[in-house]
């Protein structure tokens, strides 16, 4: 298991409100009060995709959002797996080629768990390198969100990763929302420092789907890679706020085009003792299975809409955006997308090419090798994307740093 990046960024120690522990903790407890209360409102969507065909109503507001608090990102960090699949690779396990997976995906290799490697090593490790690059400690940690479809525990992973990160203060809990999965971690977390008094809040976006691909389905198999990346946001005085705007939306009618569903095993009893239907045979899940032109429809018209929304609630035009920044599952999404809201490509970001579909941990681990990297610079406005299976879609407009 290696980070993505190896190149540590240090930054200075952010000042915070000033609020005590002790405070802090009764905060989460009885739920801070907000600092006033707002004339603005958060906008919580609800649209419908039928068959590729989007009515895109946003509802009414619905919730107030307090306002004279600010959160902001203050450090990234990722985690990969050692062993790297490339389209070759898989071109002798299925039927297909380096140019046709290059051409229709912009995919060339993948990391794929192996080994005793496992999510939570890459959660834990993505944490740490967000908590180095951000100068805090795992006990000033107050809340640890890990976004996964694919825990390695089913009750959730966030408890063991704050564990074993040393969040010693931190409450966990996991978020399950596909590749949509860390927009949402990202929403939960300033909701959780601008009404519910937290400081520090880690997002882990992290997915193993190689666990759930059809290595036999050309189809799939070809899309999808494991990894994990992490955020700390850290709450801070209004005007400093980084966290601009968010639009988040879902629709089930969609859940066909995209899914790993439970199917029943066996039962492992013989004897029912007579009780018709009972006990309920073991749950597993299948495959993913998707109908990849129908998900492409959906991202193409859906993903540049929302950052419309996202940009309408953050109060800034499509020319203030300094990088687009898309859930990473094809190339072509994420030029088409760049195109309807006619953002130039050098403004775009994409690593997708090394790692494919890595689910819930795409936009943070291409957002930290920018960082690393130099590309994404302090104050960059970026528009980030995810959308997928659910089906789930959401934007958030950040300030970096
Ligand atoms: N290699 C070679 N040929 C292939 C392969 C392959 N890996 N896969 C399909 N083909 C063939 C098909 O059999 C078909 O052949 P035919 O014309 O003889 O019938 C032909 O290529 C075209 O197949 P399509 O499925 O129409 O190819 P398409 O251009 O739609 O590309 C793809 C398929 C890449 C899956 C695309 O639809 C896509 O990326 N969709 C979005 C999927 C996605 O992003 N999913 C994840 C969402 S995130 C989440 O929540 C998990």
């Amino acid at each position: 298991m290696v980070a993505a990046s190896s190149l540590a960024l240090p930054r200075a120690a952010v000042p915070c409100p000033a609020r005590s522990r002790a405070g802090l903790r009764a905060g989460f407890l009885g739920f801070a009060p907000p600092v006033a209360l707002p004339a603005q409102q958060l906008r919580c969507c609800a649209s419908s995709v039928n068959d590729g065909v989007v009515s895109a109503e946003a509802s009414k507001p619905r919730l107030p959002r307090v306002v004279g608090m600010g959160s902001k990102l203050v450090g990234c960090g990722s985690a990969i797996p050692t062993l790297s699949i490339s389209n070759d690779n898989l071109s002798k396990i299925v039927e297909t080629s380096d140019e046709w997976i290059a051409a229709r995906t912009g995919i060339r290799n993948r990391r794929v768990l192996s080994g005793d490697e496992t999510l939570r090593g890459l959660s834990v490790q993505a944490a740490q390198n967000a908590l180095e690059m951000a100068q805090v400690k795992a006990e000033d940690v107050d809340i640890v969100i890990l976004c996964t479809s694919t825990p390695d525990d089913l009750f959730g992973g966030a408890c063991q990763v704050l564990t074993e990160v040393g969040c010693i203060n931190a409450f966990g809990f996991d978020i399950t929302a596909a590749c949509s999965g860390f927009i949402v971690g990202l929403l939960t977390a300033t909701h959780f420092i601008k009404g519910g008094g937290a400081q520090n809040v880690l997002v882990v976006g992290a997915d193993a789907l190689s666990k759930y691909v059809d290595w036999t389905d050309r189809g799939t198999c070809i899309l999808f890679g494991d990894a994990a990346g992490a955020v700390l946001v850290q709450a801070c005085s209004a005007d400093e706020d980084g966290l601009l705007g968010f639009s988040v939306q879902s629709d089930g009618n969609g859940q066909k085009h995209l899914n790993a569903v439970t199917s029943n095993d066996e039962s492992i009893l013989s004897n029912t003792n007579g009780v018709a239907g009972f006990p309920p045979k073991k749950a597993t899940y299948s495959c993913i299975q998707m109908n990849g032109k129908e998900v492409f429809r959906f991202a193409v018209r859906c993903v540049p809409q929302s950052i419309e929304k996202a940009l309408e609630e953050a109060g800034l035009p499509a020319s203030s955006i300094d990088w687009l920044l898309l859930h990473q599952a094809n190339q072509r999404i994420i030029d088409a997308a760049a195109s309807r809201l006619d953002i130039p490509s050098d403004k775009v970001i994409s690593n997708l090419a090394n790692y494919g579909n890595t689910s819930a941990a795409s936009i943070p681990l291409a957002l930290d090798e920018a960082v690393r990297s130099g590309k994404v610079k302090s104050g960059d406005i970026i528009a980030a994307s995810g959308f997928g299976a659910g089906l789930t879609w959401g934007s958030a407009i950040v300030k970096w740093g």
